[in-house]
């Protein structure tokens, strides 16, 4: 999603920065275009050869060249790109951003820019809550600055909390989605669930089914890096997103999913339940590992769990509610009657007759449904079918206001 992207990219002088040559080459085989600007203080942790060198660009670190006086054209490089990254960026170049100020080459870049600028702090822990830089953070967001908040973990100073520089491949997830969906999207509150529900049968052993979460999970990817808060109910052992950002809340059963979500769902603009919820648990578990010797695996009674989607879309409603749908074999008119039957907003359909949808792959093939709409989508990525499936939902948003 990245593929012909200019991207600029401003390196101050953090530890973190060690980490942006693979950025930079995670960016390159995206098909990104790169250029970097850094401040003296970055070429202590990173050297311009690096940087130059899997840019393939020169890299620009003074606002003139001292051996021929020739000046740099800062205006130009920030006309040139589509968006401008700034990270690491410490606390003092944060503040100095803020207040204006244009004394190396990454800040007055950053003030000549007219692209989005990304802002990716990073610091220690203590420098990371300390009065100054929140309030930083606070009107760096109001100038319409984005800022992608640092990582909790261990940092450079030995010490263990808030700070860290998100690693490249999650910047990277970040920067594919960025801007992609309607601005409606900013501030608002969104619960997906993702992954396949486990029953347990005895201990050890429990009935499942395919389900990766992988779908689900590019939902909320997409929809935090434009600036949706994000909580992501995902069930054992499925897919976990990049982000330290997305509430994360991990359930096993229908019912601990149902209890959960039943919790949350008031709180939330938008609900998409992408999660495959088992129809059906056994009534009464082993308490014990079933042994072979107890000859022959037991016969179970089976009890059906509550419709998790059903019963969200029958209460007055804060929240738009999406629902999906994974037929081996369906046709368009037997999924109308599913999204009546659920009484859903929208209804995600996929049908495992499409080659290159369905569980493990990294594709799908979707059919949005409303009560006035139908929309095929083409054969593509998860991440780019999630940004298609947000985009429906604004839309349809947007219009019922
Ligand atoms: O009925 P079916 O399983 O085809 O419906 C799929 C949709 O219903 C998905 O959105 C799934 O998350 C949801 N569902 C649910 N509770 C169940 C079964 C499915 O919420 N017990």
């Amino acid at each position: 999603m990245l593929a012909g992207k200019r991207v600029l990219l401003g390196i101050t002088g953090g530890i973190a920065a060690y980490k942006i040559p693979e950025f930079i080459r995670l960016l390159k085989a995206a098909g990104a275009e790169v250029r970097v600007v850094c401040t003296p203080q970055a070429l202590e942790f990173v050297t311009p050869l690096t940087l130059s060198v899997l840019s393939e660009n020169p890299v620009v670190h003074s606002l003139y060249n001292s051996h021929s006086g020739e000046w740099i054209n800062h205006v130009n490089l920030a006309l040139w790109a589509d968006v401008l990254v700034l990270a690491p960026l410490t606390a003092n170049s944060l503040s100095a951003l803020v207040q204006g100020k244009s004394e190396n080459a990454v800040l007055l870049t950053a003030l000549c820019s007219r692209c989005p600028v990304v802002l990716v702090p990073a610091m220690d822990h203590d420098m990371w809550i300390h009065g100054s830089t929140q309030n930083n953070v606070l009107k760096a967001k109001e100038m319409g600055y984005e800022v992608v908040e640092p990582e909790q973990g261990s940092l450079a100073s030995g010490l263990i909390g808030k700070g860290r520089m998100p690693e490249p491949a999650s910047l990277l997830q970040y920067l594919s989605f960025f801007k992609r969906l309607n601005p409606w999207w900013k501030g608002k509150r969104i619960l997906i669930s993702s992954g396949g529900t486990r029953e347990a049968l005895d201990p050890i052993r429990f009935i499942s089914n395919q389900s990766t979460g992988k779908m689900g999970v590019a939902l909320a990817e997409a929809a935090f890096s434009n600036g949706a808060q994000v909580t992501l109910i995902r069930t054992k052992g499925s897919k976990s997103p990049t982000f330290q950002g997305i509430h994360c809340i991990e359930v096993e059963t229908a019912l601990d999913m149902q209890a959960t979500i039943t919790r949350l769902a008031n709180q939330q603009d938008v609900i998409a339940m992408a999660a495959a919820v088992a129809d059906y648990r056994a009534k009464k578990p082993a308490e014990q590992k079933i042994k072979k010797s107890t000859g022959g695996f037991p016969a179970f009674h089976w009890v059906e769990n509550p419709d998790i989607l059903k019963e969200l879309a029958s209460i007055n409603r804060p929240y738009f509610l999406l629902g999906f749908a994974l037929e081996s074999k369906t046709s368009i008119e037997q999924a109308k009657l599913k999204f009546q039957r659920k009484g859903v907003d929208a209804l995600a359909l996929n049908s495992l007759e499409n080659p290159g949808a369905g569980f493990e792959l990294d594709t799908n093939k979707m059919t949005l449904i409303t009560s006035d709409s139908t929309l095929e989508l083409e054969l593509k990525s998860k991440s780019e079918i999630a940004v298609e499936i947000l985009n429906f939902v604004a839309e349809c948003k947007i219009k019922s206001r």
